[in-house]
């Protein structure tokens, strides 16, 4: 059965949901699910607005054919090239043959890559700020390269105001029946989710994420048709805003992070007794993670909410315990930045993970680092409080 809601007087969602993939990219933890959006406008001309999955084929492809209702398919603009949305071109070609499809000179370089189509015939080739005239409305286009691969570009309806986002504005998690993010509690049920999506996968690109947003910013915007998550149509300076932040490595919360790496427990303890101290100093809603408990994912975001981190670590086999090294590359990949941090480390015959760690950090652009580092010996005494006290002091000054 068909499953389709009605954006516009002229526009379908015909998207689907998959509550069954455990990881995103083969990478991410997505316990809510995800959805692929795909969009159909239908005025004079009809076009369809990338595909979905291969995962969810079925269901698209019953709801393209019922939104079509007989009429023919006379477009298929592909704003991302990434397989999560245009794997079902060829089979869209092989329904619906008449279709043109429309993209920039990379998007027809990665069509022939990832398939054996002859485009060329069917190929309308666009640039930045041209347009396509479907009837009463037009279609701008508008590159964002590397948001989130460097054939990336966005499609902007200027008669409904509607500004189809591809993946940016996009989050994990399925739509549960309800499309639009004014319909749901996006800030407390799914903004953890889009910050996760965002962070972790064009974290990295802040800067092409901010080109990106300055372009969009431009524009009278009414409604944001991202690749996945709700739909936005109220509201939308709220999410741009976080956008923002995320894009430029500001965090959103006065908030401290503790990660920590524990073998045995007792850097755990550690952490805890500091903690402890911090919420005596008047530290609210403290974060707080074991290194090998948590998904990365979650880790790196957190980075990215928080304005203060406290890195807790045993030393192992003479560097820094493997699940917290993988996080600092997470973060170095990631580009991560400007953030106030403070090391502490563990070990029983020579604790090193400490001067390391500061040493990865320091790579890192604008970290405040806490010098010098305290180093619990197996496990914390009461001779180390007062030295732990100092990093209390430098977390909450
Ligand atoms: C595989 C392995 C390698 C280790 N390598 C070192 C090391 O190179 N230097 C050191 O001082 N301690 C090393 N340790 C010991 C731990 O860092 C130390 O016992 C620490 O106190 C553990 O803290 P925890 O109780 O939080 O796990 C190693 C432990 C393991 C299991
Ligand atoms: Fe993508
Ligand atoms: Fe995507």
């Amino acid at each position: 059965m068909y499953c389709t809601k009605k954006v516009t007087e002229d526009l379908y969602w015909v998207g689907a949901s998959d509550r069954r993939l455990a990881l995103f990219e083969n990478m991410y933890p997505i316990p809510r699910g995800v959805s692929y959006n795909s969009y159909v406008l239908l005025d004079e001309k009809t076009v369809l607005l990338d595909t979905v999955d291969r995962s969810v084929s079925g269901q698209f492809l019953e709801n393209l054919e019922h939104v079509l209702a007989g009429r023919s398919l006379d477009y298929l603009i592909v704003n991302h090239m990434e397989p999560d949305h245009c794997a079902l071109i060829a089979d869209i070609v092989l329904r619906y043959p008449e279709v043109k499809i429309v993209g920039n000179t990379k998007t027809f370089g990665m069509i022939r890559q990832f398939f054996d189509l002859n485009v060329d015939s069917r190929a309308v080739m666009i640039k930045e700020g041209d347009t396509l005239i479907t009837g009463k409305h037009t279609l701008f286009f508008a590159m964002i390269p590397m948001v989130h691969w460097p054939e990336a570009m966005v499609t902007y309806d200027a008669y409904d105001k509607v500004l189809f986002s591809a993946d940016a504005f996009g989050t994990f998690g399925a739509l549960n029946g309800n499309i639009f993010a004014d319909e749901v509690d996006f800030e407390n049920q799914w903004l953890e989710d889009a910050r996760r999506y965002l962070t972790n996968i064009v974290g990295k690109y802040g800067a092409q994420v901010q080109a990106a947003l300055k372009k969009a910013l431009t524009l009278d915007i009414q409604m944001l048709c991202p690749l996945h998550g709700p739909v936005w149509r109220e509201n939308l300076g709220w999410f741009i805003d976080k956008y923002q932040k995320w894009s430029t490595y500001t965090p959103e919360d006065h908030n401290v992070l503790v990660l920590y790496g524990s073998i045995y427990g007792n850097t755990e303890n550690a952490a805890a007794v500091l903690a402890g101290k911090l919420a005596d100093a008047g530290e609210k809603n403290i974060a707080m993670y074991d290194v090998s408990v948590t998904d990365p994912s979650y880790l790196l975001s957190e980075a990215f909410r928080c304005d203060r981190i406290i890195f807790a670590c045993p030393t192992y086999n003479g560097g820094i315990f493997p699940k917290m090294e993988t996080l600092l590359h997470e973060l170095k990949a990631h580009n991560f930045q400007n953030r106030k941090v403070a090391v502490f480390d563990n070990g029983t015959w020579a604790a090193t993970a400490g001067k390391q760690i500061r040493e990865m950090l320091s790579q890192m652009k604008n970290m405040e680092i806490m010098e010098p580092c305290l180093s619990v010996k197996s496990a914390l005494k009461a001779d180390q409080l007062e030295e732990m006290d100092k990093i209390v002091e430098f977390m909450v000054r």
